[in-house]
């Protein structure tokens, strides 16, 4: 086998097999699902990875973030990589690597950039030494390591995603909805660190507005599931996150309304924000209508904002 061939799952390779890995970014939350529910978007991150027995760090970054992301031990997918090796007899073995990312998958904007690195690193870690953690085990690993599963899922896993976690065990059903979607995404151009946006939350909410969470999260699960338009309106709504997060985020209700108003069937904060996601049905122009309504509102907010079309990315994580 030469330097440049794939891993072959069957034989473990010492240092000089390389594994890519693409991951797809991810929008957790839609609205009323805090911490639990989340989706894969057609956006993504792609990693090479190698591992080394000397104790070096090689971290070359291309694309989004190439200029903040550590490239010490503190970088996070090196992070991941070693809690997963440090968890096998490899440990002992690998001490080191060269991490290759091309990112496409905005930072700290809401859209999984750090679970996206989790995964990344986690699948090709497991690929390389022969892939001894199945998927619920890395799922479990990646959730540790980001503390909630709502985007990890998504990014292992595709599709939209429901989890829970008993006593810190996570458990996902993954699912394909029963109608075609187009996922807009308004990008604010500076970024939120979940911690910040995490930092602004009650640690206790009104019972009424839990119920008005449970109700719409399971709306729309039901909603997706078999694929009735008409029981959307309204599903995309939170009152357990969102009110806590628009002092951090300016424009943000002004975004959600135009998202409505140009026709999505709702909108909602992606993950911990900044970016905003509005949901649209079928044709084109209105996702084209809603990226610039939302894009607009921004600026009249005095927030600049680029804007995504996506999709749903149906597959995650996956060895290219
Ligand atoms: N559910 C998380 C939050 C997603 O809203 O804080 C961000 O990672």
């Amino acid at each position: 086998m030469t330097d440049n061939e794939l891993v072959n799952v069957s034989g473990i390779k010492p240092s000089g097999a390389k594994i890519k890995v693409r991951v797809p970014g991810t929008s957790a939350n839609c609205g009323p699902g805090f911490d639990c529910i989340g989706l894969a978007c057609s956006v993504y991150n792609d990693l090479e990875l190698m591992l080394l027995r000397e104790p070096k760090l090689i971290v070359e970054t291309v694309g989004e973030g190439a200029d903040s992301i550590p490239t010490d031990e503190k970088n996070i997918v090196w992070r991941s990589i070693k809690t997963l090796l440090d968890r096998t007899k490899f440990g002992a073995e690998f001490k080191g690597a060269v991490i290759k990312m091309e990112n496409h998958i905005p930072m700290s904007r809401g859209l999984g950039s750090s679970a996206a690195a989790i995964v990344a690193g986690l699948k090709a870690a497991n690929a390389i030494v022969g892939s001894p953690f199945n998927r619920q085990e890395l799922l479990q690993l990646a959730t540790d390591i980001e503390g909630h599963p709502d985007n990890v899922a998504p990014a292992l896993l595709g599709g939209f995603t429901v989890s829970v976690v008993n006593y810190g065990k996570v458990q996902t059903l993954s699912f394909l909805p029963k109608i075609t979607m187009n996922f807009v995404l308004a990008v604010p151009d500076f970024p939120l660190p979940t911690w910040q946006a995490r930092q602004v939350l009650p640690k206790e909410v009104p019972m009424k507005d839990a119920i008005f969470n449970i109700s719409r999260a399971s709306m729309l699960v039901a909603a997706l599931i078999k694929g009735k338009e008409r029981f959307f309106k309204n599903v995309f709504d939170d009152a357990l996150h969102q009110p806590y997060r628009k002092g951090l985020i300016p424009g943000l209700r002004e975004a959600i309304e135009a998202a409505r108003k140009a026709g999505a069937i709702g909108a909602a904060l992606s993950g911990a924000g900044p970016s905003v996601i509005a949901f649209t049905i079928e044709k084109q122009h209105i996702a084209n209508d809603v990226a610039s309504a939302m894009t607009q509102a921004f600026s009249s907010k005095g927030v600049n904002a680029r804007s995504m079309i996506l999709k749903l990315d149906t597959r995650g994580a996956h060895i290219i």
